[in-house]
């Protein structure tokens, strides 16, 4: 029978051939080139396996590619069979299949690939800290900023006593002064290129409590992001009268990572907050999509910061005895890798017993919520079963996250969980679903936390864009 489709093809005219069977040959590498290329994408298989419209969509792609080629030759084995020369429905049929099967992925990736090079400006200066800690107990700082030029600048930094001058060595785009060493509760400047100095002050010393604000999810380029209001908030976090001395982004900053000019609006509305207080910015899943995690690795984690503990994207953060972990989980558990885990049960088991632990993630862990995208977004079984057991064995005393777009306080086998996604995203709807360890929900509210930790107690004020309290909470260690 495959003699007749050989005859059949060898008897078919050359333009038929070369636009049928082209397409098809094209349509299918096509597909096949973009679904590698999507799944070797940072946080893809994440999105395969939390996402439930992405699922379909990655699923029907598959099928197509898979059943446009067994199509083809199907075809042709059954207009073998048929006289010579007539048109046939079935053969128009795939070679428009295939026709789309060129477009699509063409479309995608054409749209997607040239994005990822595609630099919407010089960022703007921060002041980030650094995984560990410096000689004096208090986490070493970087003075960071990303040019799309090659430049090498000159730092002044110093306090009401010393004088600091570094340069760099040769010129590039990711930039980061290391601060080591940094005294407590003292007062630095520092000056970029002999621009007008910045003042910051460092964290308290030993004994002192801590106070700092916690934030999440702007989503910055998405058309219903608040960035009115994420504004106001960040005003409140920088305003000098509320003191705060450093400052926690959990993610989602923005809303497609691939695209740079939403980087650059992002990091400008933050510069004013994020280059006065000490500031970590964790990674989000809408941060790292299809490229982004390079962006948000040049931006958060550049190249010369220094790493005592951790990766670029995970990182430990000691203030005395406050210990901070900063976890990579984006969609949930996909992103937490063996090394992170061993990286994260390392850490836990190292700090001494009776000192705060602290855990801060985009992805969270217990907490109300529906259904989306035809995926359960409320107590993630996934994070949930890798991770809990850690926080619960270690003795983790807070747990901060962000990805559900609402406000809660859950508490479970002592370990406080607070959700805190609401700068300026487009809040989730009603719960429909109560998690048995919430203990306060509010939903459609904007808000951040301020927290203070003493020696004993820990308290977690939620505060909205007017600074005015919506809710406290004190739990001891
Ligand atoms: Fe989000
Ligand atoms: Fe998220």
């Amino acid at each position: 029978m495959w003699k007749d489709a050989k005859d059949y093809i060898k008897v078919m005219p050359a333009w038929k051939k070369f636009l049928w069977f082209g397409a098809v040959a094209a349509g299918t590498l096509l597909m096949l080139t973009f679904l590698i290329w999507a799944f070797c994408q940072h946080g893809t298989l994440g999105i395969f396996r939390v996402n439930g419209m992405y699922r379909i969509a990655f699923s029907v792609l598959i099928c197509y590619t898979i059943a446009l080629p067994l199509l083809a030759v199907l075809d042709v084995y059954l207009a073998s069979r048929k006289p010579a020369g007539k048109i046939r429905l079935p053969s128009i049929f795939i070679w428009i299949i295939a026709v789309i099967a060129i477009i699509l992925p063409s479309v995608l990736m054409g749209w997607v690939v040239p994005q990822t090079s595609n630099y919407a400006g010089d960022k703007a200066v921060q002041l980030l800290m650094a995984d560990g800690t410096g000689k004096n107990g208090i986490p070493n700082l970087a003075v960071t900023f990303w040019t799309i030029n090659p430049t090498q600048n000159t730092l002044k930094w110093g306090d009401s006593h010393i004088n600091n001058i570094a340069k760099e060595d040769k010129p590039s785009q990711q930039h980061a002064f290391m601060l080591r060493d940094l005294q407590p509760a003292t007062e630095y400047w520092y000056s970029l290129n002999d621009a007008k100095p910045v003042k910051f002050t460092t964290m308290p010393g030993i004994g002192q409590p801590l106070h700092f604000a916690v934030g999440s999810d702007t989503h910055f380029g998405a058309k219903t992001a608040q960035n009115d209001l994420t504004a106001k908030m960040l005003g409140q976090i920088s305003d000098p009268a509320h003191d705060y001395q450093m400052f926690f982004f959990l993610g989602d900053l923005v809303e497609w990572g691939f695209i740079d000019s939403q980087w650059l609006k992002a990091i400008q509305a933050f510069s004013a907050t994020t280059s006065t207080i000490p500031s970590r910015l964790v990674v989000g899943n809408h941060d790292t999509i299809m490229g982004g995690v390079n962006f948000y690795e040049d931006y958060m984690y550049p190249q010369p910061m220094e790493l005592q503990t951790g990766s670029r994207l995970w990182q430990r953060i000691d203030v005395d005895n406050v210990h901070f972990l900063l976890l990579d989980l984006e969609w949930s558990a996909d992103s937490y890798t063996a090394e992170q885990a061993a990286w994260l049960e390392q850490q836990l088991s190292t700090i001494p017993a009776g000192d705060w632990k602290i855990v801060m993630s985009h992805g969270y862990y217990y907490s109300s919520g529906g259904y989306d995208n035809l995926w359960p977004w409320y107590d993630d079984k996934d994070t949930i079963d890798k991770l809990v057991p850690l926080f619960e064995k270690y003795h983790v005393n807070l747990v901060f996250s962000g990805h559900m777009h609402l406000v809660e306080l859950l508490q479970k086998n002592n370990v406080t969980y607070a959700v805190c996604a609401a700068l300026g995203c487009l809040p989730d709807p009603e719960r429909t679903y109560i998690s048995p360890a919430s203990t306060w929900y509010m939903s459609g509210q904007k808000a951040f936390i301020d927290v203070t930790v003493s020696q004993d107690n820990a308290t977690l004020i939620y505060r909205d864009p007017d600074y005015k309290e919506l809710k406290t909470l004190t739990v001891s260690r």
